[in-house]
């Protein structure tokens, strides 16, 4: 029989806390004007296969340019971090790493994917083990917007952690510095840190790929009702909301939200509450800023973080970091 976990996986987010978290998020989140809550509680198993889905839209470019970028330089990422050890947050399906994975040579490469998605880690570390023999995966299943406890690499073998699908753009600009600073306090001088930044184009563009014609961006927004319901016990009517994009041009992010469509009052048993969403309030889901490749140096370089290469995919408008804490 063959071992069905062939990798390592550790678990820091107990349902308790889970469940604590979650409940505190959103009763602050819904008191909040206007209404504001984290985008983590998107990524259960749907949510996570939702947006695998995104990934694939034609008005979704973010994921392709960054693929195209891998694909162009992944062997020069290689070469200038050397690393034995790659530790991603967000990691997902890990689909795009692959090609990481590969130019660093799978063989007793370290990979530490780092998710609050107990299935997407759960996926992606058995198909990794499978695909590529004597790579060691050891998944962690973690909220990064807490303080990062990561395993050490052996010695002083050299680490590359990276951040992709610009996932970084999911914290609003104030919490990006300590966020980066973080990162900055684990590297060592040998290790690397390599991030995907979706850049600021044409707002129709931008709009689109947050509001896409087969509704699944939407789907992916209401998903969120779902999870309220099925973990805090809520009565949300997927039906009664809508999605919107927006633009915010002051805070250069495009904000997910959902606009209700009738006065109505939401009950959360498990909160013990009742929630008031006016006519046409909306209710911010998630945002996802958009960077300029001057302004993401200067937020690595404010927060410590010297930028050693940088590539751009203008056509596409994506860009990737690779940055030392040194
Ligand atoms: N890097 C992948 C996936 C991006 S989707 C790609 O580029 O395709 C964002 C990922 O981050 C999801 O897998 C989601 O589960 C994870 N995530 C979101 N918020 C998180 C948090 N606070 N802590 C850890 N993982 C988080
Ligand atoms: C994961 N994150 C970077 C995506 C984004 O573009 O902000 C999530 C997403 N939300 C809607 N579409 C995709």
């Amino acid at each position: 029989m063959t071992d069905s976990r062939s990798y390592g996986y550790t678990d820091t987010l107990s349902a308790e806390h889970y469940a604590r978290a979650l409940r505190a998020d959103i009763r602050d989140g819904l008191a909040r004007t206007p209404k504001t809550t984290a985008p983590k509680w998107f990524y259960d198993a749907w949510g996570s296969e939702l947006f695998e889905q995104i990934t694939q839209l034609p008005e979704y470019p973010v994921w392709r340019a960054e693929l195209g970028l891998l694909q162009l330089h992944a062997h020069d990422i290689a070469v200038r971090t050397g690393a034995r050890s790659l530790t991603e947050l967000g990691s997902g399906s890990s689909t795009k790493t692959k090609l990481i994975i590969e130019a660093l040579g799978s063989k007793g490469l370290r990979y530490v994917p780092v998710d609050v998605s107990a299935d997407a880690l759960h996926q992606a570390s058995t198909q990794l083990v499978q695909e590529y023999p004597g790579i060691i995966v050891h998944a962690l299943r973690a909220d990064f917007t807490a303080p990062l406890v990561l395993p050490e690499p052996p010695g002083d073998e050299p680490r590359l952690i990276a951040f992709l699908g610009s996932t970084l753009g999911n914290f609003r600009q104030p919490v990006r510095g300590p966020f980066l600073e973080g990162l900055r306090s684990i590297m060592r001088p040998e290790d690397h840190l390599l991030i995907g930044a979706d850049l600021v184009k044409d707002e129709r563009e931008m709009l689109a790929a947050y509001d896409d014609s087969q509704g699944v961006t939407s789907e992916f927004d209401k998903h969120l009702l779902q999870v309220l319901n099925r973990e805090l016990d809520a009565d949300f009517d997927p039906d009664s909301f809508d999605h919107v994009s927006v633009w915010n041009s002051a805070e250069r992010h495009i904000e997910m939200r959902l606009r209700s469509r009738v006065e109505q009052r939401v009950k959360i048993r498990e909160l013990d509450l009742a929630v008031y969403f006016a006519l046409g309030e909306e209710w911010i889901t998630e945002s996802s800023a958009k960077f300029t490749t001057d302004g993401l140096q200067a937020e690595l370089a404010a927060a410590g973080l010297r930028t050693d290469q940088l590539w751009s995919d203008t056509g596409a408008g994506f860009a990737l970091v690779l940055a030392t804490a040194r």
